[in-house]
């Protein structure tokens, strides 16, 4: 296990902070026991490999030296709105013409490293040595993408949904958003961590992103504290007035939590101390079992540095979610159980595939929200409010996408890497973007067993968040495997609303607490 003290992580940042100032081009980010080492090109050795493409194009030698000397503005001026709106239009006018050339003119030299250093600009893969798995990963003071989604919002609200996908310049694979981790402030400088697209690389991508935010960050998400308050009022004040009901003189017997997907366990922790608030009459004391396919650290996971009051056990496993539920002796040593959470794991097995945006979604781009046309300078003031990059998720093609469509170039440059053909880049009544659907995998143990079944043969209720589960997805479940004796709650129409759906696995006597549509 790793152990870092708070001072090295305040170094590790700080290390961080200076590196990234510098005029380099950042290419991986090596983490070698606690220490993180930077490897980064400069400008020409970056963009070496591209230049056979370039450099038959005089159009495209001179826009990519108008790129370094906005990209260079950029590192001195990093908060000044103009140079990054000069920025992103000059990256995003490069990429467009390369797209195009590429295109309309077959006989050039290939262009895809051309494109692949275009789309891998100021992106990095992380990997921890000796351990198996690459993240990716970029930066928020450096990343044209990221500053385009800034560029549009006033007051600006970072989020890594910002750059839904990236690919690091020397990794086939796209990597997709994930969270943020804070470098610096003033201004503000975080670094946005990606896990693997593909599922053969996924689990292991979230060994690196593990070790780098325990290297350089204390706070688990962001938003844990709303979430928790959230998931307290909405789900376990009703469910422990259900068990209150059903056992009034069991209140000093241990209400016993697994949460699966654990993370920091502050999720829970916290929303369990939140319920102890609501709550005049004493809590019992809870005994908490925390699942993580990485080991838990100090400083940064809950229960390892202290006793804490009204908690009567606290136990970490580390290792594969659906594999630990397979097993039935782990499963009975385990139970019985009162509560186990499922918060934000079953969405971690999500699939991605860029796709045309269906006609009949009711979004409706035109080629003037791209950067390279509504960011020149000329079209301002008004031309920065064509962009469409909003990063609030939204229905289509069975899924859901940020619509995003003034990174159409950039998703389309992508699909060239993924499927070396130009296809219908640039086709302006093509918008490609990516699609993010549930994966029911998810769901089923490794040797084919319903993981909700599993639980409930030792525990009384599952409560899970999640961002993609729909309820048909649950539905469907059920029709697979059964799942007798149980009801299904899905916490809607109950006053809150938020991106994730909370839904509640418990006997019908227990459901009845719980607000929302009754599923089954
Ligand atoms: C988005 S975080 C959720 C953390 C916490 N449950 C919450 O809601 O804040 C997902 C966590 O799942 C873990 N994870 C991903 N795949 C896993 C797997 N197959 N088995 C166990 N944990 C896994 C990751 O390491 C990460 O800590």
């Amino acid at each position: 296990m790793l152990i870092v003290s708070g001072a090295s992580r305040e170094e590790n940042r700080r290390d961080l902070a200076h590196q990234l100032c510098r005029p380099r081009i950042p290419v991986r980010l090596i983490i070698q026991r606690s220490r993180l080492v930077l490897e980064s090109l400069l400008w020409g050795e970056y963009w070496r490999p591209s230049r056979p493409f370039f450099e038959v194009d005089l159009r495209l030698v001179q826009r990519l030296n108008r790129l370094k000397r906005a990209w260079l503005n950029v590192l001195r001026h990093p908060a000044d709105r103009l140079w990054q709106m000069h920025y992103c239009w000059r990256y995003f006018g490069l990429l467009h013409h390369t797209l195009r050339i590429a295109r309309d003119e077959p006989r050039r030299p290939d262009p895809r490293e051309a494109i692949r250093r275009i789309v891998g600009f100021e992106v990095f893969a992380v990997e921890a040595i000796g351990e198996p798995g690459f993240a990716g990963c970029t930066v928020t003071t450096r990343n044209p993408v990221f500053m385009l989604g800034q560029l549009a919002v006033d007051p600006t609200v970072p989020t890594p949904r910002h750059v839904p996908l990236l690919v690091p310049p020397g990794l086939n694979d796209a990597f997709y958003h994930y969270r943020q981790l804070l470098v610096s402030g003033t201004p503000a400088q975080s670094m946005l961590i990606s896990p693997a697209v593909s599922l053969l690389e996924r689990a292991s991508s979230f060994t690196p992103i593990d070790r780098l935010a325990r290297l350089v960050s204390e706070r688990p998400d962001p938003y844990w504290k709303p979430r928790a308050k959230l998931l307290t009022r909405r789900v376990l004040a009703p469910l422990l007035h259900a068990r209150r009901e059903e056992h009034p003189n069991m209140t000093a017997a241990p209400l016993s939590i697994l949460d699966l997907g654990a993370g920091t366990g502050h999720l829970v922790a916290k929303a369990w101390t939140y319920l102890g608030r609501m709550f005049s009459a004493a809590l019992p004391p809870a005994a908490f079992h925390f699942v993580d396919s990485n080991p838990p650290a100090f400083g940064r996971s809950f229960g390892l540095t202290r006793d804490r009051a009204g908690v009567a056990h606290v136990e970490w496993t580390t290792g594969d979610y659906r594999t630990l539920v397979d097993d039935d002796r782990w499963l009975q040593k385990c139970g019985p159980l009162d509560w186990v959470f499922a918060c934000r794991i079953f969405d971690n097995a999500s699939n991605f595939l860029i796709e045309n945006v269906d006609e009949g979604s009711g979004f409706w781009p035109t080629v003037e929200c791209l950067p390279h046309r509504c960011l020149s300078p000329r079209c301002q003031p008004g031309g920065i409010r064509r962009l469409m990059v909003s990063p609030v998720r939204r229905q289509a093609n069975g899924g859901t996408v940020l619509p995003q469509f003034s990174l159409r170039d950039y998703f389309a440059a992508i699909q060239v890497l993924q499927s070396s053909t130009l296809g219908d880049v640039c086709d302006d009544g093509a918008w490609p973007l990516p699609i993010r659907r549930f994966n029911p995998a998810s769901l089923i143990t490794p040797s084919g067993r319903s993981l909700l079944a599993q639980l409930m043969k030792v525990s009384r209720a599952i409560i899970i968040e999640d961002l993609d589960v729909e309820p048909e997805h649950l539905k469907q479940h059920r029709v697979q495997f059964g799942l007798a004796g149980t009801a299904l709650v899905f916490c809607t129409r109950d006053g809150f609303s938020t991106e994730a759906k909370h839904y509640v696995l418990s006997s019908s006597t227990w459901a009845q607490h719980v607000r929302g549509e009754r599923l089954w």
